[in-house]
């Protein structure tokens, strides 16, 4: 099985190639450079002289000949229209594809630099709109999705390379760029499923060489699933529910961690949902100065949302999160499978997040999930997907990251009013939508929103606070900005905005609604 790099001209397949046979050990091939040898000239002359049909024909004949030839661990680059080709499809079966995912302006760009003669990239307009028509057979083909915005590190791109061979059919893996590191992201349904011991061995994205795992766990879930994750230094187990993200359990976790002997060399584990992930990770942050974590979630939340992006921390009994820290994870293995022990309560309120990812996305993913989409397999992908590039742009909150945050800033004034124990976070964040999109004067969408959160079984109504309380916990939300506590509103799915400022009499209105 050979690993296939598939994208548009000027995504760097030719030079990730290279670089990636370098660390698998592998040849790399390059089906654009053998065309042009065997023709005896360019791809552009080629196109001058027979036409665009004769050159994808003997394109074909080529890159099947390739695919069919390749060995075990090889890398294939391809042409970027090579798989308009239904045959070439067919041929990539028996191999990884793995996607340079590029954006039409950093393409434009990169390809106007280089200097050669390309015939489909003589119009900035219609170069856009042949990536455009291209993306959704690309994505529909790959395995793995590598964005080409910066050269990830070959090692350790090919070791997750590795870990997708290993994982079972239907596995794909994301590659997550943030501006503190990148890391491999692997889904796949039976990923963590014991059928020989230890599976998660072969899959662990990071060299661990003798860096030793050190897990902890959500007690509920350690009972269940802790045993997949192969051999453990240590587990160390923390009692089920948000009361357990405390500085008061960070220390607990720290002093077990320094007598059970870790050291910076090792690596911590996080198995849970977003509690135990975020507890976790602040502490994977802070011990020795810092641990690398790899997260493994086991709730909807953590699936689609907490387990990446880095943000860690505790509450205080002021405020959610008061106290973290930035640690993006080495690397995240995620098995919708473990979802299946889930309460219904818990995939419901875990499914807001989901809608949440919807509104900010918008298109396919929105079309998902107005149409039903729960938390299958695609959609935590493309919740992932959406998540990934919203942290690549802004890991630290600057700007567009906030967008993350729709539905939340109303919904952790609930949680804190209602003391985090009547309302699960995504159920508080419900609640949150609800106003958001009353402060946004989206009515229509507000109540097709309302309708989706009633299917699920979530509350639509706020209890057991008043309005009062839930605005002073507003007053004191982390991300106020001087006096004012700023909102991230949506003009359509798709469209927000974060940052916005809005009359207290609106915020007022918007809670007292939740209330009536
Ligand atoms: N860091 C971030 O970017 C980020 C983003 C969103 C939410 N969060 C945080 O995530 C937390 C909420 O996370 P959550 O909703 O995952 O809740 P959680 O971690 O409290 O888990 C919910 C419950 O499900 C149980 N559980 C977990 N996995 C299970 C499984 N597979 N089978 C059976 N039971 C299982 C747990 O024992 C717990 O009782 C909040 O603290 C929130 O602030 C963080």
């Amino acid at each position: 099985m050979a690993f296939v790099l598939i994208g548009f001209m000027g995504a760097g397949k030719t030079t990730l190639a290279r670089e990636l046979a370098r660390e698998l050990g592998s040849t790399a091939h390059d089906s654009d450079e053998q065309l042009e040898r065997a023709l005896g000239h360019s791809v552009a002359r080629e196109f001058e002289l027979a036409g665009e049909a004769a050159f994808r024909a003997r394109e074909e004949e080529l890159v099947c000949s390739l695919l069919a030839a390749a060995e075990a661990d090889d890398v294939v680059a391809l042409g970027g229209g090579s798989v308009l080709s239904e045959r070439v499809r067919g041929e990539l079966a028996g191999h990884r594809v793995v996607l340079l995912d590029v954006d039409a302006g950093t393409a434009w760009e990169r390809v106007s630099a280089d200097g050669e003669e390309r015939p489909l990239a003589r119009d900035r307009n219609a170069f856009a709109a042949l990536l455009t028509s291209r993306t959704e057979l690309y994505e529909q083909l790959a395995d793995a999705v590598v964005p080409a915005a910066a050269g990830p590190a070959g090692a350790a791109l090919a070791r997750a390379l590795r870990a997708l061979t290993a994982a079972p059919d239907g596995a794909r893996l994301l590659w997550a760029q943030a501006g503190s590191g990148e890391y491999p992201v692997l889904v796949a349904a039976g990923l963590l499923a014991a059928e020989d011991g230890a599976p998660a061995g072969r899959l662990w994205p990071l060299d661990r060489g003798d860096s030793r795992p050190f897990c902890v766990a959500d007690q509920t879930v350690a009972e269940l699933y802790a045993s997949r994750l192969g051999p453990l230094a240590a587990t160390i187990p923390v009692p089920p529910g948000e009361g357990s993200k405390t500085l008061a359990q960070a220390e607990v976790i720290w002093e077990r961690l320094a007598a059970e002997g870790m050291t910076r060399a090792d690596h911590l584990v996080a198995l849970g949902g977003g509690v135990a992930g975020d507890l976790a990770g602040f502490c994977a942050a802070t011990y020795q100065r810092g641990v690398p974590v790899v997260h493994v979630p086991t709730t909807v939340v953590a699936q689609v949302d907490s387990a990446y992006g880095g943000k860690t921390g505790v509450d205080l009994p002021q405020a959610k999160n008061y106290v973290g820290a930035y640690h993006q994870p080495a690397g995240v293995l995620v098995d919708p499978e473990l979802l299946s022990s889930l309460p219904e309560r818990e995939l419901a309120a875990g499914w807001v997040e989901v809608l949440k990812t919807g509104l900010i996305a918008g298109g396919r993913l929105w079309e998902r999930v107005a149409g039903g989409a729960r938390w299958d397999q695609q959609t935590i992908i493309e919740c992932v997907r959406t998540k990934l590039a919203v942290v690549a742009a802004d890991e630290r909150d600057g700007g567009p990251r906030q967008a993350l945050n729709l539905g939340h800033t109303v919904g952790h004034a609930i949680e804190t009013a209602t003391g985090y124990s009547r309302y699960r976070h995504g159920e508080a964040v419900g609640l949150g939508l609800l106003a958001a999109l009353r402060l946004s004067g989206q009515e229509e969408l507000r109540t097709l929103v309302l309708g989706l959160l009633r299917e699920q079984g979530l509350p639509v109504r706020l209890e057991g606070a008043a309005a009062e309380a839930v605005l002073a916990a507003l007053g004191r939300d982390k991300k106020r900005l001087g006096d004012k506590v700023p909102f991230v509103l949506v003009s359509a799915p798709g469209d927000v905005q974060v940052g916005s400022e809005v009359a207290e009499e609106d915020v007022r209105a918007a809670v007292a609604e939740l209330l009536s």
